[in-house]
């Protein structure tokens, strides 16, 4: 089948979270099942990283965009660990910039580029896509393109589009003049009527009116962005087309998160010997500057450091918790200036417990995963995380908020039935993050010592979860051939 597969993040070259890695880990595994799969990213400054070449597909693509003339190049390298495609849309005034997103006021410039390249890039291969898989706002105006302004090429006649919500929260949100500005003036009687009168153009609101099918990243998410609590202002609208939303977990690239043989460790282990656990834990302490002591639980914390991922709650939880209870807390973040400053007064006022990186680091990451005991997620909505995931592969217990992916993969552990993978709090305030953790540290002390048998129970009900891509395509394959049989 052949699949165009358009995002704003694909990792290595471009990652802000976990879109990043769906977005290499879906198309590598559906390339594995033999599909045509293609991807298309912008060229960010940051795709040039040392070492990286990239061979010259198209040297100019030229097209207007609302009066404007862009001219774009397209640049192609081969996804790693992977013989699939990556098309880079190279266009310096747009994306030569240090961050990936938000650093000038022509976003909406900047992914309708995207949106119209990736099908301008189509035409110019004779790709013809069976599915248009769509991520995110960033890439939201290809279903209406598809239906309005490229209807007339033949090449398009089977394809059929698939927008995947991986996070409402963004909704690329923009003054009604946008949508001229975006190449929609021809088909602006397409464009939501009642939105562009109240003076508002949204990229993922045309997507969700468009799209051929629709999916969120957690079938819990798919139900709670249908409720005004969940919804953003969109819930009435995905309501409308719940007929095609449904919701498929992510998977997690289990070739990259794998602790029997992950590069990034001082050392490795499984959940048939999880002793090179104990010594990534002495590394992890090492590096954080943080004695090591056996009989201490350390709590990891691998996240951006936003009001989404629930710090607010550890503000009120943490200085006290710290104070009365023994754990260490590492924390590898950046984000919010508010939670930074946060976690830098904690580190200060608790050096023997405490270690904030206020970095990005793969390496660090994955040391945080192997070497913690715990992993803290309070998220406030949690659209799929893929953290968790990682943490459960890495037999390091996960303490979460009950909501979104997190609810669809962490089981409240039961110390009478042993059954369960984690700690899970419902009520989304300090009460439920402190009852949580200190259950988490509980049972750590229960079973720490000499008797361990507790614990490794607990890691290993997670470690033999099956969340690798490999067991989740098969739903994305299903609802593809849905859309368009026989391709
Ligand atoms: P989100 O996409 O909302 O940030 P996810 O849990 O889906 O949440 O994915 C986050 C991804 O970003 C994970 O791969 C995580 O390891 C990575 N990540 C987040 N912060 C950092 C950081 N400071 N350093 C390295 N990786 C990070
Ligand atoms: C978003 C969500 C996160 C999800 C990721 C990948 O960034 O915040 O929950 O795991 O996308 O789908």
């Amino acid at each position: 089948m052949n699949i165009l597969f358009v995002s704003s993040e694909v990792a290595p070259f471009a990652k802000t979270g976990g879109l990043g890695d769906v977005s290499a880990a879906l198309p590598r595994e559906l390339r594995a099942r033999g599909h045509d799969v293609r991807i298309v990213v912008p060229m960010y400054a940051r795709v040039h990283a040392p070492g990286r070449t990239f061979r010259e597909v198209i040297p100019e693509l030229v097209f207007a965009l609302g009066g404007r003339i862009v001219r774009v190049g397209i640049y192609a390298a081969t996804l790693p660990g992977s013989d699939a495609e990556v098309y880079f849309v190279r266009c310096p005034s747009l994306y030569d910039r240090p961050n990936i997103y938000g650093s000038g006021g022509d976003e909406h410039l900047r992914f309708a580029v995207l949106d119209w390249a990736a099908l301008k890039l189509c035409q110019a291969l004779r790709f013809a896509p069976a599915i248009v898989h769509c991520n995110d706002w960033q890439t939201s105006l290809i279903p209406l393109l598809l239906r309005t302004l490229f209807a007339w090429d033949k090449l398009f006649d089977g394809a059929r589009t698939v927008l995947t919500i991986h996070n409402l929260g963004h909704q690329g949100t923009f003054p009604a003049s946008a949508a001229a500005e975006c190449g929609l003036g021809a088909t602006l009687g397409s464009v939501h009527q009642d939105e562009l009168h109240a003076g508002r153009f949204g990229f993922l609101l045309t997507g969700i009116l468009y799209a051929n099918a629709l999916t969120a990243v957690s079938p819990t998410y798919a139900r709670e962005i249908q409720t005004p609590e969940h919804g953003v202002g969109l819930d009435g609208y995905l309501r409308g087309r719940r007929d095609v939303l449904r919701g498929i977990l992510n998977g997690i690239d289990d070739t990259e998160w794998n602790p029997a043989a992950d590069a990034h460790l001082a050392d490795r282990f499984d959940a048939d010997d999880l002793r090179g656990k104990e010594r990534c834990k002495a590394a992890l302490l090492d590096g954080a500057g943080l004695p090591y002591r056996r009989e201490l639980p350390v709590v990891g914390v691998v996240s951006r450091l936003v009001w989404q991922k629930g710090f607010d709650l550890c503000e009120q939880v943490l200085p006290s918790m710290l104070e009365r209870r023994a754990f260490q807390l590492v924390v590898l973040g950046t984000g919010e200036p508010r939670f930074e400053e946060f976690f830098s007064r904690l580190a200060r006022a608790f050096p023997r417990q405490v270690a904030f990186r206020p970095a990005f680091s793969e390496k660090l990451a994955h040391a945080v995963e192997a070497g913690s005991d715990l992993f803290l997620m309070p998220s406030r909505y949690e659209p799929c995380g893929l953290n968790q995931m990682y943490s459960l592969r890495y037999g390091t217990v996960p303490v979460v908020h009950r909501t979104g992916g997190l609810a669809d993969t962490v089981w409240d552990f039961n110390p009478a039935s042993g059954r369960g993978t984690g700690f899970v709090f419902e009520h989304f305030d300090a009460g439920g993050l402190g009852w949580a953790l200190g259950r988490a540290l509980d049972t750590w002390g229960s079973g720490a010592g000499s008797d361990r048998a507790r614990w490794e129970h607990l890691q290993r009900n997670g470690m033999r979860l099956p969340f690798g891509w490999r067991h989740r395509v098969e739903e994305y394959l299903e609802l593809y051939q849905q859309l368009a049989p026989g391709a």
